[in-house]
């Protein structure tokens, strides 16, 4: 089901104690969310289960980001990452997420497993950043480059830093 949701200015901090978990099958569509999911996402659990994971999806974060989390967990490696989403009303919310695969007794993926917790505010601030510039290459690059060229973008500034994204994520 698309539910559709324009983006308002408004954005909730999560309290830090505050655990956000969701499965998914190795689709990506949920199968499991926490009361925390639920009362940021702002969507019910049935409207939640059986959804795309991009239920949530904000339109401030670039596509390449998602390209690198579908890559590296379908490599079976874990991810960091800072996800700004967005939930019913249209307002947002920042996690640090780390998002897994989980295997079977043949090492075959059978689904997904992420836990997100609050981000520091200063983290949010150099992400943010970040990410805008990221998504204004994916507009101007058009649809056929997009991911390409905010890649390419956010390895130049990785390797000025001399880190890879986990090591930059992990820094902030
Ligand atoms: C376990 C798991 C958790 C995910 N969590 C989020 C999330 O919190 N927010 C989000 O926008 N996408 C999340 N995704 C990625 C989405 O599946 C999707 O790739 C992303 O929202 C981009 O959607 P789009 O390709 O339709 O633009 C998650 C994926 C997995 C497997």
């Amino acid at each position: 089901m698309k539910y559709k949701v324009s983006p308002n200015n408004k954005v909730f901090e999560l309290r830090e104690e505050d655990f956000i978990v969701s499965k998914t099958d190795s689709k990506g569509l949920i199968t499991y969310c926490n009361k925390i999911f639920i009362e940021y996402a702002k969507y019910t659990e049935k409207e939640l289960l059986g959804s795309q994971h991009n239920i949530i999806r904000h339109p401030d974060m670039p596509r390449s980001i998602f390209k690198l989390l579908w890559g590296t967990i379908g490599q079976k490696k874990e991810i960091f990452a800072y996800v700004k989403n967005m939930s019913k009303d249209g307002s947002a919310y920042w996690v640090i997420a780390n998002v897994t695969a989980s295997l079977d007794e043949n090492n075959s993926i059978i689904g997904h497993y992420s836990v997100r917790r609050k981000p520091k505010s200063t983290a949010v601030r150099a992400v943010s950043d970040l990410y805008k510039e990221m998504v204004d290459i994916e507009r101007r690059s058009g649809t056929r480059d997009a991911i390409s060229a905010s890649t390419e973008y956010l390895m130049s500034i990785l390797s000025k830093g001399g880190k890879s994204y986990e090591e930059f994520v992990l820094s902030l």
